[in-house]
């Protein structure tokens, strides 16, 4: 066990709002895929109320780097809920307490000072370690490139009008193509299914008639894939849907499984109808 702090001093500051509060970490740490991982307490000082979670782990990092130690790695890249490339368990909870966002949204003023945080990566079998609080996720992008996509040259933007969509299917696509693909669906899943992600990108495209062509295919091919990752099934726990920061509702799960059934039964070729079942 090492500590840490960005500030040295044994008594926390008194003025928590002026100077910052004292703040307790214990983060998983682990040299490699390979290797054995362990919790390290670190302790960080100085830490206000508009940071955010990832600015704080900047700090301590920073601070390690100047005393000679290892940076801790962890993956961000937009900060601001759009990318889905941050994802770490916070205090048990994929993307922290709040619902509806990412870590990197996760503010330090739902902190008070001197309190303890744990953080952790997302862990799945799936998505092995590679170091630290950095797992890989590119199962999710081997299931993409199995149909999270549309066969045909776009070219330049086409009228709005070109091709009229429902209203409602057009919402129900919008919403499911909300998804990040930040796997915390999976970290959250007692069975680390990838049902909720999978189905979101099948639907956004079962919904609207671009995605016709295809919809039988898509919805094999990606469960396929899906299940080659080792993914688990789907067991309707719903903590998917609870972590999730886009809050992806998990009836696009039934909906995945309607197609996928519809493709299976009557063959994938012949579902090519757009929008409802
Ligand atoms: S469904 Fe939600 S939790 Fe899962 S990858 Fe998409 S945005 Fe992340
Ligand atoms: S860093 Fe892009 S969503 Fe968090």
């Amino acid at each position: 066990m090492s500590d840490s702090s960005a500030s040295k001093g044994s008594s926390a500051p008194k003025d928590a709002a002026t100077k910052g509060m004292t703040i307790h970490l214990k983060i998983w740490r682990q040299a490699g895929r390979q290797a054995q991982g362990r919790f390290v307490d670190y302790t960080v000082h100085g830490i206000q109320q508009e940071m955010s979670l990832l600015e704080m782990l900047d700090i301590l990092n920073e601070d390690l780097i100047r005393k000679g130690d290892e940076a801790i790695e962890f993956d961000s890249d937009c900060r601001e809920g759009i990318c889905g490339t941050c994802g770490l368990v916070v205090s048990g909870v994929a993307h922290g307490k709040h619902a509806g966002t990412t870590t990197c949204e996760i503010r330090m003023r739902q902190y008070q000072d001197g309190d303890t945080i744990t953080v952790e990566p997302f862990r799945a079998g799936p998505f092995p370690i590679i170091k630290d609080l950095v797992v890989d996720r590119e199962a999710f992008d081997r299931i993409q490139r199995k149909g999270g996509f549309i066969s045909t040259n776009v070219g330049s933007a086409p009228d709005g009008n070109a091709v009229l969509v429902p209203k409602d299917c057009a919402d129900n696509a919008m919403d499911a193509a909300t998804c990040i693909g930040c796997g915390a669906c999976v970290a959250a899943c007692p069975n680390a299914s990838a049902s909720l992600f999978v189905s979101a990108k099948i639907s956004q495209f079962a919904w609207l008639p671009q995605g016709a062509p295809e919809r039988g295919r898509r919805a094999l091919a990606m469960i396929a894939q899906m299940d080659s990752e080792g993914f688990g099934d789907c067991s309707n726990h719903g903590e998917c849907e609870a972590v999730c920061p886009k809050q992806i509702s998990i009836q696009n799960i039934a909906k995945m499984r309607r197609e996928y059934i519809k493709a299976a039964w009557v063959g994938a070729d012949k579902v090519r109808s757009s929008g409802g079942d």
